[in-house]
């Protein structure tokens, strides 16, 4: 395929929020356990975290992480996760039929972000608590002293306060399988609540109202419109989640799931800004699409369904999906999407972080390794900096079942007023042949290319596995020449490509 890009840094979509690229630690099968935490571990520091997870999270460029769930969230009582370690209680986790054993909680997660130096975002139980528990654990975690509540945090060992800006209000409220799942109505009125609690306590805190768990829910867009009906005035976010997977048969589909993330956002965008207006409201809500992957649910769900009354096993392995090429071409593909809405979209959260639908798999006692999906997001929060540029994109396109016509090419760029760099990531949709790409640089009057890099391979199933545990990378893109104020690429089928100019 073919297609022509113009890029000048004079148009704006805005500022990329560095928000944009967070990931998600649940309690759920290994990721806290035998995942960041396993106290047992050679690298293993003082607070039981695995330094070598901590490595690799500081090479991914995570900026937030979203903690605890998840569909955990809906169950979980926060207490239970601070004080003596001996004298934590036991719990079922309802949401994946798993034991919860406490070990760690708010304490240990601030200090494992601290550590891994990114920004905590909480999410909040409003499936089945409310106001006053998402008020104590807000005075818990934000007043510095002088309250029973912010005293404890103290006596537990953090004399500073955990300073938690970001908080989302409950977890995909609108799914039948969420524990406490309600209506739009009434998850609205709740929201608004303990929102405008909250704020009382602390008005500095940011808010994330549940958007839709997908756009295929029944209730998109009417949910959307409900719940920011009643909460306009308390939030600053809606979000949104979205997992994707390939079926057999349809790789166009799967290589253009981008397409349903822009349509995602842009509806819910529309829903948002056609709530202000009939409210007669300025403000804008912007999106934390605080959910998003490829994930084989599908697999999964014959794969991993835990029962039985007497069977709650501990850090099971489940939603461990092994990623190939192709899963980290449509990763690529999806924060393309990411970027060219970062006027709205202004933070995000890969789900998740550490094995359970993750950039990052270790063993217990053994290695921590990148899935091939690592590469993709790294280099996306490396080079994306300063302001995502609105490209002209004139692309080839291509049938696919889910979608229609698509590009088969796609693009983002972005601008760093502060270092003069460019960067542009790339993907190429058409896995049959090789594809052309002429980049007009006439707004920069020419530019060299400081680096290049693809993701593809001869193999479009390769992954990175504990026994080859670097099998996929990325490798140097040469496959490019300039001529005046044209650039022109040939991208190898099937790939994702980022060059920094
Ligand atoms: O990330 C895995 C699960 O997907 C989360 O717990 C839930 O919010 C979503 O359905």
């Amino acid at each position: 395929a073919k297609a022509r890009i113009v890029i000048d840094p004079a148009f704006e979509v805005g500022a990329i929020d560095r928000r944009l690229f967070g990931s998600f630690v649940e309690h759920l099968g290994r990721c806290v356990y035998d995942g960041i935490y396993e106290p047992g571990h050679s690298t293993a520091d003082q607070d039981g975290f695995r330094a070598d997870v901590l490595d690799l999270v500081r090479e991914l460029g995570v900026s937030t992480v979203r903690y605890p769930g998840g569909n955990f969230v809906s169950g979980y009582r926060w207490e239970d996760g601070v004080g003596p370690k001996d004298e934590r209680p036991t719990r079922l986790d309802l949401a994946w039929h798993s034991t919860e054993t406490n070990e760690v909680g708010l304490h240990e997660f601030a200090a494992w972000a601290k550590a891994a130096g990114v920004e905590p975002m909480m999410a909040l139980n409003l499936g089945t608590r409310g106001v006053l528990d998402a008020v104590d654990v807000l005075e818990y975690s934000n007043v510095p002293a002088g309250s029973t509540l912010s005293d404890r945090r103290v006596a537990n060992g953090a004399t500073d306060p955990f300073g938690i800006t970001m908080w989302c209000l409950g977890n995909e409220m609108d799914g039948p399988w969420q524990l406490g799942h309600c209506s739009a109505e009434d998850y609205g009125k709740l929201a608004s609540r303990t929102a405008k609690g909250m704020r009382q306590l602390d008005p500095s805190v940011q808010l994330v109202a549940c958007g839709s768990s997908n756009r295929a829910m029944p209730t998109f867009g009417s949910w959307e419109h409900t719940v920011l009906k009643h909460t306009y005035d308390d939030v600053d976010f809606i979000s949104c989640h979205a997992y994707y997977e390939g079926t057999p048969g349809d790789l166009e589909s799967f290589l253009a799931s981008g397409v349903d993330m822009d349509r995602f956002i842009e509806s819910v965008v529309s829903v948002a800004d056609g709530v202000g207006a009939e409210l007669k409201n300025d403000k804008s809500i912007m999106i934390s699409f605080d959910e998003w992957n490829v994930w084989y649910q599908k697999r999964d769900r014959d794969k991993n369904t835990i029962r039985g009354l007497d069977n709650w096993p501990q850090a099971p392995r489940i939603l461990e999906d092994v990623y190939n090429v192709t899963d980290a071409v449509v990763v690529g593909g999806l924060l393309i999407s990411l970027l060219r809405h970062a006027d709205r979209v202004k933070a995000a959260s890969l789900a998740q972080l550490v094995n359970v639908i993750a950039p990052i798999m270790t063993e217990p006692g053994g290695d921590a390794w990148r899935q091939t999906t690592f590469f993709p997001f790294a280099e996306t929060a490396r080079r994306a900096v300063g302001a995502s540029l609105r490209l002209r994109i004139d692309s080839d396109t291509h049938d696919t079942a889910k979608y229609g016509e698509v590009d088969s090419i796609d693009a983002a760029a972005t601008h760093d007023q502060q270092t003069g760099t460019s960067s542009l990531f790339l993907v190429n949709r058409d896995h049959q042949a090789p594809s052309t790409i002429t980049v007009d640089l006439t707004a920069f009057g020419g530019a060299t290319v400081q680096d290049a890099f693809v993701l593809s391979d001869a193999d479009r199933f390769a992954a990175n596995t504990g026994e080859d545990q670097e099998r996929v990378g990325l490798t140097e893109l040469t496959s490019y020449k300039i001529n005046g104020t044209e650039l022109e690429i040939e991208l190898p089928a099937l790939s994702w490509a980022t060059l920094t100019l």
